[in-house]
């Protein structure tokens, strides 16, 4: 008998996206996108690592809808790539890209699995980049241009669409730290490329309301702070890192603006956004999807670039290797934050997962990852527990279906419940995607 189950109708899905389980980057007229290029540049990521193969997902991908099948998903929520669509990011569009994504969601379908489709999960044209990326203000156009390509090729068969996938990430690691494509580190830039994302996702959700039919929204990825100690300094510092990396997204998309840390935090660096900018950002959507992996514990550091406040690290929790503490009460926290704050909008949490011992620190995270398996249980048991406090949860996504290329880490990091072995492709599935399944038979664990 289950401890604990989920309302009726709960989505159970799993999450990857293109670059990184694709491969087959240029194939079929597709244009080069930020990533194929900056993976291309010596020294950026871990190993050398490319996307080139990846998971080789664009040629097995009837093979992996037979997995989601076995595993009983109830939808797969997968990004489609922008340079696969349209090759140089605006104009001439390339059909056999489009075909692609269509066969996917036709497969889908017929398993019986909802798909989920994000418009942008980082990849973006090259040749966008070469016109300014996220920091030109046109690109909200370019982005809308892209949106109804796809809107009108698979609306029909797809109710759930997310413009972008954690705006956060792309503006501070693309272009504040970075270590993402395109690498820039400006502190004048990241703030440009915030709004413009934000503004681009406006302009997609606007033409949706004209030509789409079902469900709209905007995949954040969101961490709960909580101060180090509880000196004014620390709490001050756990206020400026919400607002930094939640706040500064959910408040323009909620409330019109946004929070006024942002010019005590960027100085100088923070512009004047023009008012009518917001009218289109804070236009109702139908869902938020929440990316969620860990806390941040903060304390002051007037040094830091931007935040003005640093991590601090648990020494008595377990930590993924990529560093992030495990805290499943975080999960809770946030959700119960985000519904205290903004209202009683639905929510998916679109992502969350975990890696630990990844090779070649040990072989063993292959099938048996009890660490993975412990981390899937706490969190969906974090997640019952906010739908009990009244949440308007819908659904799950774990992070993520396939062991695959993870950005800056390249394959060192895996987070799949399904192994790859990437000499082979050979996909098996872990004990934590046994479990998975079992949840989602029972509908509760
Ligand atoms: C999220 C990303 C996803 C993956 C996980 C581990 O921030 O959306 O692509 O890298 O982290």
């Amino acid at each position: 008998m289950n401890t604990i189950t989920f309302p009726e109708g709960f989505l159970w899905g799993a999450a990857t996206s293109s670059y990184q389980i694709e491969g087959s980057p240029l194939a079929d007229g597709a244009g080069p996108s930020n990533w194929h290029r900056y993976t291309h540049m010596p020294g950026m990521v871990l190993n050398g690592d490319t996307g080139d193969v990846a998971c080789d997902h664009y040629n097995r991908f009837r093979e992996d809808i037979l997995l989601m099948r076995e595993l009983g998903l109830k939808a797969y929520r997968f990004s489609i790539s922008w340079s696969r669509i349209l090759p140089e990011g605006t104009g001439r569009m390339n059909q056999k890209g489009i075909d692609f994504y269509s066969r996917l969601v036709d497969g889908l379908l017929e398993s019986g699995i909802e798909p989920f489709a994000t418009l942008y999960h980082w990849d973006l044209p090259a040749a966008l980049d070469d016109r300014g990326g996220w920091v030109n203000r046109d690109i909200a156009s370019w982005f809308a241009e892209y949106a109804e390509v796809m809107f009108q090729a698979l609306d029909g068969r797809i109710r759930h669409w997310a413009t972008l996938n954690e705006p956060w990430v792309v503006a501070d690691a693309g272009y504040l730290y970075g270590v993402h494509a395109p690498g820039h580190r400006s502190r004048f830039e990241a703030p440009l490329v915030s709004h413009n994302l934000m503004r681009a996702h406006g302009a997609a959700v606007s033409l949706y309301r004209s030509i789409g039919k079902h469900q709209i929204g905007l995949v954040v990825n969101l961490e709960p702070k909580y101060p180090a100690s509880e000196k004014a300094e620390d709490r001050n510092a756990t206020r400026l890192a919400d607002a930094y990396m939640n706040r500064q997204y959910l408040d323009p998309l909620f409330k019109g603006s946004y929070p006024e840390e942002m010019a005590e935090m960027f100085e100088d660096a923070w512009p004047e956004f023009p008012a009518e900018d917001f009218d289109s950002i804070r236009q109702p959507i139908d869902f938020l999807g929440i990316n969620y992996y860990t806390r941040g514990i903060m304390k002051a550091d007037p040094a830091s670039h931007v935040e003005k406040a640093t991590r601090v690290k648990n020494d008595y929790a377990t930590h993924m290797t990529i560093g992030w503490e495990v805290f499943p009460q975080g999960l809770t926290d946030i959700l119960l934050q985000v519904r205290n704050q903004y209202g009683d909008i639905p929510i998916y949490i679109t992502e969350n997962g975990s890696t630990f011992y990844d090779p070649p620190v040990a072989e063993d995270d292959r099938l048996e990852d009890p660490l993975r398996v412990s981390y899937l249980r706490k969190h969906l048991g974090a997640i019952h527990e906010a739908i009990g406090k009244g949440v308007n949860l819908k659904g799950y996504f774990a992070w993520s279906l396939l062991d695959n290329f993870e950005w800056g880490q390249g394959y060192s990091k895996r987070f799949g419940i399904v192994h790859v072995d990437f000499s082979t492709q050979k996909r098996t599935v872990k004990n934590s995607g046994r479990l998975y399944q079992e949840v989602i038979r029972n509908n509760g664990l």
